[in-house]
């Protein structure tokens, strides 16, 4: 026990994405390189949006939210990742470890119902657009935003709470480079038949937006091929088809992660999970701005703004 000496009996310890040394190295070298342009792209974003004034409409909203949640759902992780690697240890406080497990459950359920409420924007804006400022008015925007943040935090406490009410018996070795529900209560001797209910449960709740996820973009799929028109029929593909690739590339992870019974977890998992806490929080940002004109026009203006002041 001399090597982790800094380590108190009650610690938990992360063993990292892949438990070798040679690999750490890389996936560290990699987050220090992913999570500075996870937070200047997602901030770069919501400036662009507040300080644009033909921004200020609901998908626009909606996106700088979602980038207001990524830049923490990434800081939740990946600081105390780079920090123990700078430091030589692994060792991370069990309140620490339930605090880190009860914000990434919170914004990463958050971030899930934001994109939803994305995708039923661009629903309402294909398929009704003469309705579209009434439906999405400033009040239904706030509730959109609002009610993805209490459902995002009430499936992350009571899992929280049953999680820090188990015994670990000193089975302390976190198979993942944080603390993840799946690989703390896999750690635990006490009973955890309830807790894997729960978490398949929350699962369940954090797939509720994909299914309105799905049934918006099938109902911007049959209004468009109903348009005649070439033009707005590529127009509408490329903004969905950038919600889609993000959506496709989260919750598959997520769902790889978390639809399965608990035995079959094992540090390899750690390598999926990197993908969701550390990759799509990146691409946000590039997914959706890079195909938007008024985006890049915003970017533009924010810069030269900056260097004329
Ligand atoms: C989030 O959305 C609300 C409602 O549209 C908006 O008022 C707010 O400015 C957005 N937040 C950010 C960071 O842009």
């Amino acid at each position: 026990m001399g090597k982790d000496n800094q380590s108190s009996n009650m610690d938990f310890i992360l063993l990292g994405v892949s438990g070798r040394q040679d690999q750490e190295d890389f996936f560290f070298i990699l987050f220090l390189f992913i999570y500075p342009i996870t937070l200047i792209g997602n901030l770069l974003i919501i400036l662009a949006i507040r300080s644009d004034i033909h921004l200020h409409n609901p998908m626009y909203f909606l996106l700088a939210n979602l980038s207001l949640v990524d830049i923490f759902f990434s800081s939740v992780t990946l600081p105390k990742m780079l920090a123990n690697h700078l430091l030589g240890t692994k060792a991370i406080s069990f309140g620490g470890c339930l605090t880190q497990m009860c914000f990434m459950l919170a914004l990463g359920n958050t971030d899930s119902y934001i994109l939803a409420a994305m995708a039923y924007d661009r629903a309402v804006a294909i398929s009704r657009p003469l309705h579209y400022t009434t439906i999405m008015s400033p009040r239904s925007c706030i509730l959109l935003v609002v009610g993805s943040w209490v459902v995002g935090n009430a499936n992350a406490f009571p899992h929280t709470l049953l999680t820090g009410g188990l015994s670990f018996c000193g089975n302390q070795r976190v198979a993942n480079f944080y603390c993840d529900i799946a690989s703390l209560l896999k750690l635990s001797c006490s009973d955890i038949h309830f807790n894997v209910k729960m978490m398949h449960l929350g699962a369940g709740v954090f797939s509720v937006p994909l299914l309105c996820i799905v049934i918006s973009y099938v109902r911007v799929f049959f209004t468009v091929l109903r348009v005649p028109s070439t033009k707005s029929v590529l127009k509408a593909f490329s903004t969905c088809g950038s919600h889609l690739t993000v959506v496709s590339l989260y919750y598959g992870t997520v769902m790889g992660m978390y639809f399965r019974p608990l035995t079959s977890y094992s540090l390899k998992d750690a390598v999926i999970t990197v993908m969701y806490i550390a990759v799509t929080p990146m691409l946000n940002p590039f997914i959706y701005s890079l195909r938007s004109r008024d985006m890049k026009a915003a970017l533009g203006k924010l810069f030269s703004k900056r260097v004329s002041s």
